[in-house]
Protein backbone atom coordinates (compact mmCIF):
# COMPACT_ATOMS: atom_id res chain seq x y z
CA UNK A 1 0.00 0.00 0.00
CA UNK A 2 1.22 3.74 -0.69
CA UNK A 3 2.59 5.12 2.38
CA UNK A 4 -0.09 8.26 1.09
CA UNK A 5 -3.15 6.00 2.34
CA UNK A 6 -1.27 4.92 5.59
CA UNK A 7 -3.37 6.38 8.52
CA UNK A 8 -2.14 9.03 10.90
CA UNK A 9 -3.52 10.89 14.28
CA UNK A 10 -3.15 14.58 15.48
CA UNK A 11 -3.64 13.96 19.22
CA UNK A 12 -6.96 12.60 19.06
CA UNK A 13 -7.72 12.84 15.94
CA UNK A 14 -7.47 9.95 13.44
CA UNK A 15 -6.65 10.68 9.60
CA UNK A 16 -7.91 7.30 7.45
CA UNK A 17 -5.02 8.79 4.50
CA UNK A 18 -1.82 11.22 4.32
CA UNK A 19 -3.52 13.83 2.04
CA UNK A 20 -4.92 17.31 3.45
CA UNK A 21 -7.34 19.77 1.65
CA UNK A 22 -5.28 23.31 2.66
CA UNK A 23 -7.38 25.75 4.18
CA UNK A 24 -8.57 27.77 0.30
CA UNK A 25 -11.10 30.51 0.19
CA UNK A 26 -14.21 29.00 -1.26
CA UNK A 27 -16.53 32.37 -0.97
CA UNK A 28 -19.15 30.97 -0.52
CA UNK A 29 -20.90 32.70 2.18
CA UNK A 30 -23.68 35.66 2.44
CA UNK A 31 -23.11 39.08 3.55
CA UNK A 32 -23.16 38.11 7.69
CA UNK A 33 -20.51 35.70 6.84
CA UNK A 34 -23.49 32.85 7.24
CA UNK A 35 -22.53 29.56 5.03
CA UNK A 36 -24.90 29.08 2.03
CA UNK A 37 -25.39 26.03 0.74
CA UNK A 38 -22.79 25.68 -2.20
CA UNK A 39 -20.26 25.18 0.41
CA UNK A 40 -21.65 22.47 2.45
CA UNK A 41 -22.28 21.01 -1.18
CA UNK A 42 -18.24 21.31 -1.88
CA UNK A 43 -16.76 19.82 1.31
CA UNK A 44 -19.34 17.09 1.26
CA UNK A 45 -17.61 16.63 -2.47
CA UNK A 46 -13.70 16.95 -0.98
CA UNK A 47 -15.24 13.95 1.56
CA UNK A 48 -16.20 11.71 -1.04
CA UNK A 49 -13.64 12.69 -2.83
CA UNK A 50 -11.28 10.47 0.08
CA UNK A 51 -8.93 13.27 1.76
CA UNK A 52 -7.90 12.57 4.91
CA UNK A 53 -8.53 15.64 6.26
CA UNK A 54 -10.32 18.90 5.33
CA UNK A 55 -9.12 22.77 6.45
CA UNK A 56 -11.87 24.92 5.56
CA UNK A 57 -11.10 28.59 3.81
CA UNK A 58 -9.93 30.84 6.28
CA UNK A 59 -12.76 31.98 8.48
CA UNK A 60 -13.23 35.55 10.21
CA UNK A 61 -13.04 35.86 13.95
CA UNK A 62 -14.14 39.46 14.27
CA UNK A 63 -15.82 41.56 11.83
CA UNK A 64 -12.80 43.84 11.91
CA UNK A 65 -10.70 40.96 10.46
CA UNK A 66 -13.22 40.18 7.66
CA UNK A 67 -10.59 39.92 4.92
CA UNK A 68 -12.88 39.64 1.63
CA UNK A 69 -16.53 39.40 0.46
CA UNK A 70 -18.22 36.08 0.69
CA UNK A 71 -15.52 35.36 3.27
CA UNK A 72 -17.19 32.64 5.89
CA UNK A 73 -17.37 34.16 9.38
CA UNK A 74 -17.38 32.27 12.84
CA UNK A 75 -17.27 35.83 15.00
CA UNK A 76 -21.07 35.29 16.35
CA UNK A 77 -22.68 32.89 17.92
CA UNK A 78 -25.61 33.24 15.67
CA UNK A 79 -23.28 31.35 12.83
CA UNK A 80 -23.27 28.11 14.69
CA UNK A 81 -26.32 26.22 13.43
CA UNK A 82 -24.63 26.92 10.29
CA UNK A 83 -21.56 25.84 10.82
CA UNK A 84 -22.38 22.80 12.56
CA UNK A 85 -24.74 22.16 9.44
CA UNK A 86 -21.42 22.12 7.69
CA UNK A 87 -19.33 19.60 10.35
CA UNK A 88 -22.17 17.16 10.05
CA UNK A 89 -22.28 16.87 6.24
CA UNK A 90 -18.65 16.14 6.28
CA UNK A 91 -19.23 13.78 9.11
CA UNK A 92 -21.73 12.04 7.30
CA UNK A 93 -19.50 11.09 4.68
CA UNK A 94 -17.48 9.94 7.15
CA UNK A 95 -14.83 12.71 6.69
CA UNK A 96 -12.71 14.67 8.83
CA UNK A 97 -13.01 18.74 8.69
CA UNK A 98 -11.17 21.71 10.65
CA UNK A 99 -11.89 25.48 10.57
CA UNK A 100 -9.00 27.64 9.64
CA UNK A 101 -9.87 30.91 11.79
CA UNK A 102 -8.36 34.30 10.80
CA UNK A 103 -7.60 38.35 11.36
CA UNK A 104 -7.47 39.73 7.89
CA UNK A 105 -5.67 43.14 9.87
CA UNK A 106 -4.50 45.46 6.95
CA UNK A 107 -5.64 43.13 4.41
CA UNK A 108 -9.27 43.57 4.84
CA UNK A 109 -10.82 44.83 1.45
CA UNK A 110 -12.22 47.91 1.11
CA UNK A 111 -15.56 46.43 0.63
CA UNK A 112 -15.75 44.78 3.93
CA UNK A 113 -13.87 46.85 6.66
CA UNK A 114 -14.36 50.77 7.32
CA UNK A 115 -10.69 51.28 8.00
CA UNK A 116 -7.43 48.58 8.59
CA UNK A 117 -5.15 48.20 11.38
CA UNK A 118 -1.81 46.67 11.54
CA UNK A 119 0.71 45.72 14.41
CA UNK A 120 2.26 49.41 13.75
CA UNK A 121 1.10 52.06 11.35
CA UNK A 122 1.57 51.14 7.02
CA UNK A 123 1.20 52.58 3.90
CA UNK A 124 2.01 51.96 0.48
CA UNK A 125 3.27 49.57 -1.28
CA UNK A 126 1.85 46.66 1.05
CA UNK A 127 -1.66 47.74 1.23
CA UNK A 128 -4.66 49.39 -0.83
CA UNK A 129 -4.88 51.68 1.52
CA UNK A 130 -3.36 53.44 4.79
CA UNK A 131 -3.76 51.26 7.98
CA UNK A 132 -3.38 52.57 11.28
CA UNK A 133 -1.56 51.04 14.38
CA UNK A 134 -3.79 49.21 16.79
CA UNK A 135 -4.01 50.05 20.60
CA UNK A 136 -3.12 47.62 23.29
CA UNK A 137 -6.65 47.14 23.99
CA UNK A 138 -7.63 46.46 20.53
CA UNK A 139 -4.72 43.48 20.54
CA UNK A 140 -6.28 42.27 24.16
CA UNK A 141 -10.04 41.95 22.30
CA UNK A 142 -8.56 40.45 19.11
CA UNK A 143 -6.98 37.57 21.09
CA UNK A 144 -10.11 36.99 23.09
CA UNK A 145 -12.05 36.81 19.52
CA UNK A 146 -10.21 34.38 18.49
CA UNK A 147 -10.41 32.22 21.42
CA UNK A 148 -14.28 32.93 21.20
CA UNK A 149 -13.69 31.83 17.66
CA UNK A 150 -12.02 28.48 18.32
CA UNK A 151 -14.77 27.55 21.10
CA UNK A 152 -17.36 28.04 18.73
CA UNK A 153 -15.09 25.54 16.19
CA UNK A 154 -16.12 23.29 18.53
CA UNK A 155 -19.27 23.82 19.53
CA UNK A 156 -20.45 23.58 16.35
CA UNK A 157 -18.56 19.92 16.07
CA UNK A 158 -15.44 20.23 13.96
CA UNK A 159 -12.86 18.11 14.35
CA UNK A 160 -10.64 20.85 15.12
CA UNK A 161 -9.19 24.48 14.57
CA UNK A 162 -5.88 26.13 12.48
CA UNK A 163 -4.78 29.56 13.67
CA UNK A 164 -3.74 31.29 10.10
CA UNK A 165 -0.50 32.44 10.71
CA UNK A 166 0.47 33.12 7.07
CA UNK A 167 0.06 35.14 3.87
CA UNK A 168 0.76 38.93 5.95
CA UNK A 169 -2.38 38.37 7.30
CA UNK A 170 -2.73 40.18 10.92
CA UNK A 171 -0.71 37.31 13.05
CA UNK A 172 1.92 37.25 10.17
CA UNK A 173 1.88 41.19 10.32
CA UNK A 174 2.85 40.46 13.72
CA UNK A 175 5.73 38.24 13.46
CA UNK A 176 7.08 40.20 10.26
CA UNK A 177 9.60 42.70 11.04
CA UNK A 178 9.05 44.97 7.89
CA UNK A 179 5.16 45.92 9.15
CA UNK A 180 5.66 45.28 13.16
CA UNK A 181 7.71 48.68 14.50
CA UNK A 182 6.25 48.35 17.61
CA UNK A 183 8.58 48.84 20.92
CA UNK A 184 6.35 47.75 23.53
CA UNK A 185 5.58 44.32 24.41
CA UNK A 186 4.09 43.35 21.25
CA UNK A 187 7.54 44.23 18.92
CA UNK A 188 11.09 44.48 18.75
CA UNK A 189 12.73 41.10 18.41
CA UNK A 190 11.40 37.68 17.07
CA UNK A 191 10.64 37.06 21.13
CA UNK A 192 8.54 39.79 21.12
CA UNK A 193 7.08 39.80 17.63
CA UNK A 194 5.70 36.04 18.12
CA UNK A 195 3.95 37.13 21.55
CA UNK A 196 0.45 37.67 19.80
CA UNK A 197 0.88 34.00 18.25
CA UNK A 198 1.91 33.03 21.22
CA UNK A 199 -1.03 34.79 23.80
CA UNK A 200 -3.41 33.70 20.90
CA UNK A 201 -2.56 29.83 20.60
CA UNK A 202 -2.80 30.00 24.73
CA UNK A 203 -6.23 31.64 25.00
CA UNK A 204 -7.31 29.10 22.17
CA UNK A 205 -6.02 26.16 24.15
CA UNK A 206 -7.55 27.45 27.58
CA UNK A 207 -10.88 27.38 25.78
CA UNK A 208 -10.68 24.18 23.35
CA UNK A 209 -9.19 21.91 26.30
CA UNK A 210 -6.54 19.90 26.49
CA UNK A 211 -7.67 17.17 24.12
CA UNK A 212 -8.66 19.25 21.34
CA UNK A 213 -6.63 19.36 17.82
CA UNK A 214 -4.97 23.09 17.81
CA UNK A 215 -2.91 23.84 14.22
CA UNK A 216 -1.15 26.26 12.39
CA UNK A 217 -0.29 27.41 9.09
CA UNK A 218 2.86 29.21 9.59
CA UNK A 219 4.57 31.39 7.10
CA UNK A 220 8.32 30.60 7.29
CA UNK A 221 9.05 33.18 5.09
CA UNK A 222 7.55 36.43 4.14
CA UNK A 223 9.68 36.76 0.44
CA UNK A 224 9.78 40.39 0.66
CA UNK A 225 12.63 42.37 1.24
CA UNK A 226 12.94 43.06 5.21
CA UNK A 227 10.49 40.45 6.25
CA UNK A 228 10.43 37.78 7.68
CA UNK A 229 13.21 35.01 7.32
CA UNK A 230 13.41 31.51 7.98
CA UNK A 231 16.38 32.31 10.50
CA UNK A 232 13.70 34.05 12.41
CA UNK A 233 10.53 31.59 11.40
CA UNK A 234 12.52 28.72 13.23
CA UNK A 235 12.35 30.10 16.64
CA UNK A 236 8.36 30.15 15.79
CA UNK A 237 8.53 27.14 15.37
CA UNK A 238 10.63 25.70 18.07
CA UNK A 239 8.19 27.29 20.50
CA UNK A 240 4.99 26.17 18.94
CA UNK A 241 4.72 22.95 21.03
CA UNK A 242 5.04 25.02 24.11
CA UNK A 243 1.83 26.88 22.95
CA UNK A 244 -0.31 24.25 22.58
CA UNK A 245 0.04 23.39 19.13
CA UNK A 246 -0.90 19.75 17.81
CA UNK A 247 0.92 20.09 14.24
CA UNK A 248 2.36 22.81 11.82
CA UNK A 249 1.47 23.47 8.32
CA UNK A 250 4.32 24.99 6.63
CA UNK A 251 3.84 28.15 4.07
CA UNK A 252 5.11 31.22 3.01
CA UNK A 253 4.83 34.49 1.12
CA UNK A 254 2.82 37.76 1.74
CA UNK A 255 0.09 39.94 0.94
CA UNK A 256 0.95 40.71 -2.61
CA UNK A 257 3.81 38.07 -2.97
CA UNK A 258 1.72 35.49 -4.39
CA UNK A 259 3.74 34.53 -6.46
CA UNK A 260 5.53 32.68 -3.79
CA UNK A 261 2.88 31.50 -1.98
CA UNK A 262 0.57 30.43 -5.21
CA UNK A 263 2.74 29.68 -7.46
CA UNK A 264 2.48 29.67 -11.56
CA UNK A 265 4.08 27.06 -13.38
CA UNK A 266 4.54 24.25 -11.61
CA UNK A 267 5.32 21.88 -15.03
CA UNK A 268 7.89 19.48 -13.75
CA UNK A 269 8.72 17.61 -10.69
CA UNK A 270 11.63 19.84 -9.94
CA UNK A 271 9.00 22.41 -9.85
CA UNK A 272 7.28 20.74 -6.74
CA UNK A 273 7.27 20.92 -3.38
CA UNK A 274 8.15 24.52 -2.97
CA UNK A 275 8.52 24.98 0.56
CA UNK A 276 9.83 21.43 1.25
CA UNK A 277 13.59 23.14 2.27
CA UNK A 278 11.30 25.03 5.10
CA UNK A 279 10.12 21.79 6.06
CA UNK A 280 13.44 20.26 6.44
CA UNK A 281 14.77 22.60 8.49
CA UNK A 282 11.42 23.11 11.08
CA UNK A 283 11.78 19.05 11.52
CA UNK A 284 15.07 19.57 12.70
CA UNK A 285 13.56 21.76 15.74
CA UNK A 286 10.42 20.50 16.09
CA UNK A 287 8.59 17.28 17.31
CA UNK A 288 4.97 18.43 15.93
CA UNK A 289 3.75 16.44 12.95
CA UNK A 290 4.39 18.29 9.72
CA UNK A 291 2.10 19.30 7.29
CA UNK A 292 3.34 20.17 3.68
CA UNK A 293 1.55 22.58 1.22
CA UNK A 294 3.02 24.61 -2.03
CA UNK A 295 2.89 22.58 -5.16
CA UNK A 296 2.36 19.10 -4.49
CA UNK A 297 0.81 17.36 -7.74
CA UNK A 298 2.61 13.82 -8.34
CA UNK A 299 2.04 10.97 -6.27
CA UNK A 300 5.70 10.05 -6.26
CA UNK A 301 6.94 13.29 -5.03
CA UNK A 302 4.00 13.66 -2.58
CA UNK A 303 5.39 9.43 -1.61
CA UNK A 304 9.13 10.61 -1.67
CA UNK A 305 8.48 13.52 0.79
CA UNK A 306 7.14 11.59 3.52
CA UNK A 307 9.21 8.43 2.72
CA UNK A 308 12.05 10.61 3.35
CA UNK A 309 10.62 11.87 6.54
CA UNK A 310 10.68 15.58 5.69
CA UNK A 311 6.40 16.12 6.13
CA UNK A 312 3.66 13.66 7.81
CA UNK A 313 0.95 14.66 5.81
CA UNK A 314 0.61 16.45 2.30
CA UNK A 315 -1.69 19.46 1.91
CA UNK A 316 -3.15 20.52 -1.51
CA UNK A 317 -5.55 23.18 -2.78
CA UNK A 318 -5.39 24.32 -6.18
CA UNK A 319 -5.20 20.10 -6.77
CA UNK A 320 -8.77 19.79 -5.35
CA UNK A 321 -10.05 22.61 -6.88
CA UNK A 322 -9.39 21.08 -10.00
CA UNK A 323 -10.67 17.65 -9.02
CA UNK A 324 -12.03 16.87 -5.63
CA UNK A 325 -12.23 13.68 -5.97
CA UNK A 326 -8.15 13.27 -6.67
CA UNK A 327 -7.51 11.54 -3.39
CA UNK A 328 -9.66 8.52 -4.48
CA UNK A 329 -8.14 8.82 -8.03
CA UNK A 330 -4.56 8.23 -6.65
CA UNK A 331 -5.59 5.82 -4.13
CA UNK A 332 -7.31 3.64 -7.09
CA UNK A 333 -4.48 4.12 -9.96
CA UNK A 334 -6.65 5.79 -12.08
CA UNK A 335 -4.02 9.01 -12.05
CA UNK A 336 -0.84 9.26 -11.10
CA UNK A 337 -0.70 13.49 -11.05
CA UNK A 338 -2.91 15.93 -10.69
CA UNK A 339 -4.56 17.99 -13.72
CA UNK A 340 -4.08 21.10 -12.48
CA UNK A 341 -2.07 23.50 -14.76
CA UNK A 342 -1.12 25.96 -11.96
CA UNK A 343 -2.66 28.68 -13.82
CA UNK A 344 -4.01 30.51 -10.78
CA UNK A 345 -7.29 31.31 -13.22
CA UNK A 346 -9.29 30.10 -9.82
CA UNK A 347 -7.60 33.39 -7.61
CA UNK A 348 -10.51 35.30 -8.26
CA UNK A 349 -8.49 39.16 -9.08
CA UNK A 350 -11.65 41.43 -9.05
CA UNK A 351 -13.87 41.44 -5.50
CA UNK A 352 -17.07 39.83 -6.18
CA UNK A 353 -15.71 37.83 -8.88
CA UNK A 354 -16.79 34.52 -7.04
CA UNK A 355 -14.84 32.33 -8.88
CA UNK A 356 -13.00 30.82 -6.20
CA UNK A 357 -12.89 27.30 -5.28
CA UNK A 358 -13.99 26.78 -9.35
CA UNK A 359 -11.72 25.14 -12.01
CA UNK A 360 -12.41 27.74 -15.41
CA UNK A 361 -10.48 25.12 -17.32
CA UNK A 362 -12.83 22.05 -15.63
CA UNK A 363 -13.94 21.22 -18.98
CA UNK A 364 -10.98 20.61 -20.38
CA UNK A 365 -9.48 18.27 -17.83
CA UNK A 366 -12.97 16.61 -17.09
CA UNK A 367 -12.35 15.23 -21.23
CA UNK A 368 -9.52 13.18 -20.22
CA UNK A 369 -11.39 11.36 -16.70
CA UNK A 370 -11.79 7.38 -16.83
C1 LIG B 1 -8.45 30.21 -4.42
C2 LIG B 1 -7.46 30.04 -3.29
C3 LIG B 1 -7.85 30.40 -2.01
C4 LIG B 1 -6.95 30.23 -0.94
N1 LIG B 1 -7.37 30.51 0.34
C5 LIG B 1 -6.55 30.25 1.40
C6 LIG B 1 -7.03 30.38 2.72
O1 LIG B 1 -8.19 30.71 2.98
N2 LIG B 1 -6.15 30.13 3.73
C7 LIG B 1 -4.86 29.72 3.50
O2 LIG B 1 -4.11 29.48 4.45
N3 LIG B 1 -4.40 29.56 2.24
C8 LIG B 1 -5.21 29.79 1.20
N4 LIG B 1 -4.77 29.55 -0.08
C9 LIG B 1 -3.41 29.03 -0.28
C10 LIG B 1 -3.44 27.48 -0.35
O3 LIG B 1 -3.93 26.90 0.85
C11 LIG B 1 -2.03 26.90 -0.59
O4 LIG B 1 -1.21 27.25 0.49
C12 LIG B 1 -1.41 27.36 -1.92
O5 LIG B 1 -2.39 27.44 -2.93
C13 LIG B 1 -0.31 26.41 -2.39
O6 LIG B 1 -0.79 25.09 -2.50
P1 LIG B 1 -1.20 24.38 -3.92
O7 LIG B 1 -0.01 24.43 -4.80
O8 LIG B 1 -1.60 22.98 -3.52
O9 LIG B 1 -2.33 25.16 -4.48
C14 LIG B 1 -5.64 29.71 -1.17
C15 LIG B 1 -5.28 29.36 -2.47
C16 LIG B 1 -6.17 29.51 -3.53
C17 LIG B 1 -5.74 29.08 -4.90
S1 LIG C 1 -7.68 27.49 -12.44
FE1 LIG C 1 -7.79 25.25 -12.36
S2 LIG C 1 -5.91 24.55 -13.37
FE2 LIG C 1 -5.62 26.73 -12.85
S3 LIG C 1 -4.62 26.69 -10.81
FE3 LIG C 1 -6.83 26.85 -10.46
S4 LIG C 1 -7.48 24.72 -10.20
FE4 LIG C 1 -5.48 24.64 -11.16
Amino acid sequence: MSILFSPFNIGPLDLPNRLVRSATAERMADGDGRPLPPLKNLHTELAKGGVGLIITGHMYIHPSGKAHVEMTGVYSDDLLPDLSQLANAVHDENGRIIVQINHGGMNCSRETVDENFAPSAVDQPYVSRPAREITRKEIDNIIQAYANAARRVQDAGFDGVQIHAAHGYLISQFLSPLINHRNDEWGGGITERMRFLKEISKAVRDQVGSDYPVLIKLGMIDGIQGGLTPEESLEVVAALEDMGIDALEISGGFSGGRSLNIRKGIRSQTDEAYFLHLAQRARKVTPLPVILVGGLRSRSVMEQVLIDGHADLISLSRPLISEPDLPNRLRLGLQEKSRCLSSNNCWPETVGEGIACKCPHEKLTDKGKA
